[in-house]
């Protein structure tokens, strides 16, 4: 194994290990940097800037572009992102761009959900908040909320294109702003066939970036998140439906997320090969990693997926975020390899136990 500084003084050692970082409760509480988590990143980096060991943001959040979080977080950071190394709950929904390119797809919640939908490559996409405003009156409570809606120019044309055209998928992006409506509108979409106020029909496929029921934001307890969402539709549905609601969801603690972040990181790793001029490195193209830390706060999500990923991920349990244990416990359930205050001791304890 090689230290930060072997690493920039041998360049015949590439770093065989990376590192995952959760972002809620570990880097960030809202947009406020927690836990040393500025010191302990550019410890990654040598004296230019240059990034030397492999290292992504593995997080459920999303709702904005890859490459403008990446802005965002080098912003809030001090060290320079790039949008490769941002992996949201999301982006595995890229993959789905075959099945439905050219149909026409909800995107729902906050932040801009259709735009990162679109700059995943579906070519048909509309946001829950402009797909409702194509049919009158299906949210009743509409007019007793007073805190607005984005202001989408309602074309005659494209409303007759839109509702009388079947939703072929829906993809809940981001947390969902408007429960209510957001729940009155999926039911309708789902129940018949992705055409509301039609009869009944077979449901359109539901996909979900994650399934968090918890997450630590800015405020001291736990808020709901996606999960707490997904219960709700979920019990609605099947209380005025016949058949049980179907659903995919793509996040942590799903092994999906952990083997796309291994891909992402390995292809860090060629990098940083290709700047140490290593050009005949055998293992270049398809490197190994002898230990993948993924750092989170969430028990059930971060430490349940890691461990469910298996070789080579070291899950790392911070007290920065969900579990608030004490100095000398784990969780009972999905326990850490390690538990630590912050972050910054998990990449103290990494760089030093890589030495
Ligand atoms: O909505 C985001 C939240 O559910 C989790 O974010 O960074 O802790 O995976 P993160
Ligand atoms: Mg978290």
């Amino acid at each position: 194994f090689s230290t930060i500084s072997q690493i920039s003084s041998q360049p015949s050692k590439p770093p065989s290990f990376g590192i995952a970082f959760d972002i809620d409760g570990v880097v960030l509480r809202g947009n406020t940097p927690i836990g040393g988590a500025s010191r302990a990143l550019r410890r990654l980096y040598d004296g230019s800037g240059v990034l030397k060991v492999p290292f992504v943001f593995l997080t459920n959040g999303g709702g904005i572009r890859e490459s403008k979080r990446a802005a965002e977080l080098s912003e809030l950071l001090g060290v320079k992102i790039s949008p490769s190394q941002v992996l949201q709950g999301h982006s595995p929904f890229k993959q789905l761009v075959n099945r439905f390119e050219n149909e026409l797809i909800v995107a729902v919640g906050k932040g801009e959900p259709a735009v990162v939908m679109s700059e995943y490559g579906f070519k048909n996409v509309i946001s829950i908040d402009e797909y409702a405003l194509y049919f009158d009156n299906i949210d009743p409570l509409a007019p007793y909320k007073k805190w607005g809606t984005i202001d989408f120019a309602v074309h005659r044309t494209r409303k007759c294109s839109i509702n009388s055209k079947r939703v072929q998928a829906a993809f809940i992006v981001s947390d969902s702003v408007d429960w209510s409506r957001d729940i009155q509108v999926l039911c309708d979409i789902l129940r018949t066939g992705g055409l509301p106020a039609s009869e009944e029909g077979p449901q359109p496929p539901l996909y979900f970036a994650h399934d968090d029921l918890k997450y630590q934001g800015a405020f001291p307890s736990e808020r709901l998140g996606m999960g707490a969402f997904r219960i709700a539709l979920e019990s609605v549905f099947n209380s005025i439906h016949a058949e049980a609601l179907k659903y995919t969801y793509f996040g942590k603690p799903n092994p999906v997320a952990f083997k796309n972040a291994e891909v992402v990181l390995k292809q860090q790793a060629s990098f940083i090969y290709r700047e140490l001029n290593i050009v005949n490195h055998a293992n270049s193209g398809s490197h190994d990693f002898q230990t993948l830390y993924m750092i989170g706060d969430n028990p059930a999500v971060d430490i349940k997926g890691a461990r469910q990923a298996g070789n080579p991920w070291f899950p790392i349990l911070t007290r920065t975020g969900v579990f608030k244990g004490d100095h000398h416990s784990n969780h009972p359930e999905f326990s850490a390899n390690m538990v630590v205050d912050t972050v910054e001791e998990a990449v103290d304890f990494i760089l030093r136990n890589e030495h």
